[in-house]
């Protein structure tokens, strides 16, 4: 049944499939002419590219290839975007999605390398994060010059230019998050920077949200804004927070980074301090970290979906998690880096960000409903067996191919990720090392989900069962067009157009926000980084009951959060469609 249901990867049966292949990773050559004749065809060019670092001769990699092809064909293991629209193309682009850039130095020559480094990087394809902590505040002086600083602020709006014009061109919009440290002097004009709909469109803000503030906030005490030792300003620590609340429910902006967590928690804390994450915030990285994401399709993987005997085969699910794991590792030595600071920390670290789509489709096979807690343990379950798994993996590549570089047994093992992993793990990781320095995170799966036939994105509950979205073509027009959820879809062709959804049905906007947050929570200690999650509100929701949301995401132990509420400033991002 499940394959009459699932669409065939040689036959991507929903147009939307068909369209992104078509739009986004269908290879063609400079004039426009098709190269790849299917999306199995891809799937081989994509395979064959990874395989070729693998030994064993001609006979050896045509073997790996045909393991990696065979993890795709099903859609059970989705590499990310950037892999499969350029791994085995011969172009100069980056297989990465993620990347954060280095340090800014407060002075303008280097402020302007910053920019360039930037726009490397976009330019390959790879979304970055910058954390403008390092300028300082507007109004300070500027010795050199005899003149006042302008700002950290006031200097994105130069990066945010740059990613347009670089971006005018292409079929994907450009990402970038902007992290500012919750006691830097401009904090409160960062936290409003986008009042104004004309202003930083192409970035991401998030607040480097530090215990220390957490603590005046609950203690309801004082807070200095402060810039290289001098003291700026005062104000009651919870004053700010009510204005990063405000603004966030108001205009869905900034987010927020527990950054003090994100490093005590990091398994590479012992060589790496984080300041900032990829745009969509499941990538906490050091300056010049790039990771490369990929994620198992779990829709997919449920055996006898709808039925009572419904649920995931964890062992077949282990085998997927082993040859993905393999083929991240292979993708980080044919990839190419805009800058030589990015392949020496991804080849010093060999990050990869394994993670899930398609988790709130499988709960509805299953019959559990996204948000109980049935649906938090399931899905805790799931990921802890990916998470265990996935060091296994990594682990039995380090035994053949070498730990990654910076690896040290003692340290490693104390981390926290680490110490919650299978004992008989721990001991693989303790004797053969481990080839990747981290290996989960869940990405929102924009695109790589629809290719998969719309299934529910990443971590998130079904949006809606039917809804349009714009498509972005290559010349930069867009049009609308109607897409069906996976799971609604698979129902409806068998059970007939007028059969009521079973309760397992539920819908984004059917959720309180406490429920998203415990779904995330569920998932984030079987998680290496961190999870791109939007906790979704109804427009109609009080301030009073929203405020508190980002201090539940910490008491849950979560990483960050990012919330959105439909807003006069940013309108709604997806329109439900009527039903057909
Ligand atoms: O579905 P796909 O693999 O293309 O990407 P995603 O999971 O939606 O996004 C993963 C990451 O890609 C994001 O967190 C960003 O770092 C980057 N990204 C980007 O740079 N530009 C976009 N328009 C979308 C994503």
């Amino acid at each position: 049944m499940q394959d009459r249901l699932m669409p065939d990867a040689a036959d991507v049966s929903p147009p939307i499939s068909r369209d992104i292949w078509e739009l986004k990773y269908r290879l063609k050559d400079a004039g426009g002419a098709p190269v790849d004749s299917s999306l199995d065809d891809t799937f081989w060019r994509v395979a064959r590219a990874a395989a070729a670092v693998e030994k064993g001769g001609k006979r050896g990699r045509e073997q790996w290839a045909k393991r990696f092809h065979d993890g795709m064909a099903d859609l059970g293991f989705l590499p990310a975007g950037r892999i499969l629209a350029g791994a085995g193309t011969g172009r100069a682009v980056t297989l990465f999605n993620c990347f954060v850039l280095g340090k800014i130095e407060d002075d303008l020559s280097a402020i302007f390398d910053g920019v360039k480094d930037a726009a490397l990087t976009m330019q390959q394809g790879g979304g970055i994060g910058h954390d403008f902590s390092t300028l300082r505040p507007k109004g300070a002086p500027v010795a050199s010059i005899g003149a006042d600083a302008s700002g950290p602020v006031s200097f994105m709006e130069v990066w945010d230019a740059m990613c347009r014009t670089i971006m005018s061109a292409g079929a994907r919009r450009g990402a970038m998050m902007a992290t500012l440290h919750c006691d830097h002097p401009d904090i409160e004009a960062f936290i409003g920077a986008k009042a104004d709909p004309a202003k930083l469109r192409n970035f991401n803000l998030s607040v480097l949200v530090t215990d220390a503030f957490l603590e005046a906030v609950r203690g309801d005490r004082a807070w200095d804004l402060k810039f290289g030792g001098k003291v700026y300003r005062t104000l009651p620590a919870r004053a700010l927070w009510e204005r990063i609340m405000r603004a966030t429910y108001d205009f869905a902006e900034p987010g927020v980074v527990f950054i003090d967590r994100v490093n005590a928690r990091n398994n590479l804390n012992y060589c790496e301090e984080i300041h900032a994450t990829n745009p969509c915030g499941e990538q906490p990285l050091p300056p010049f970290g790039a990771c490369l994401l990929g994620s198992i399709n779990l829709a997919r993987l449920i055996e006898k979906p709808f039925t009572g005997d419904a649920h995931l085969d964890v062992g077949k699910l282990a085998e997927r998690v082993k040859v993905a794991v393999r083929f991240l590792d292979n993708v980080i030595d044919v990839s190419n880096y805009p800058l030589p600071a990015q392949r020496e920390e991804a080849f010093a670290k060999r990050r990869i960000g394994l993670g899930v789509t398609g988790l709130a489709d499988a709960l509805i096979f299953c019959g559990v409903r996204y948000g109980t807690d049935e649906a938090a343990k399931l899905a805790g379950t799931w990921m802890a067996a990916i998470q265990n798994a996935a060091y296994a993996a990594s682990s039995e590549l380090a035994e053949e191919k070498g730990a990654f570089p910076l690896f040290d047994a003692e340290r490693f093992l104390a981390s926290p990720n680490v110490a919650l992993l299978d004992k008989e793990v721990r001991a693989a990781i303790r004797r053969h090392g481990i080839r990747n320095g981290c290996l989960t995170s869940i990405a929102p799966t924009g695109t790589i989900s629809l290719l998969a036939g719309n299934v529910s994105s990443g971590v998130e509950p079904v949006f809606d069962y039917r809804y349009s979205r714009r498509l972005l073509s290559r010349d930069g027009s867009a049009r609308e067009e109607t897409v069906e959820d996976y799971a609604h879809a698979a129902f409806r062709r068998q059970f007939g157009p007028t059969a009521a959804l079973p309760d397992a049905f539920v819908r984004a906007a059917d959720l309180t926000p406490a429920e998203h947050l415990a779904m995330q929570a569920a998932l984030q200690p079987w998680v290496d980084s961190a999870i791109s999650k939007t906790i979704n509100c109804p427009e109609d929701i009080s301030f009073e009951d929203f405020k508190d949301i980002y201090l539940e995401a910490h008491a849950r132990g979560l990483k960050g959060c990012t919330t959105y509420r439909p807003n006069p400033v940013t309108g709604a991002v997806l329109q439900s469609a009527p039903a057909a």
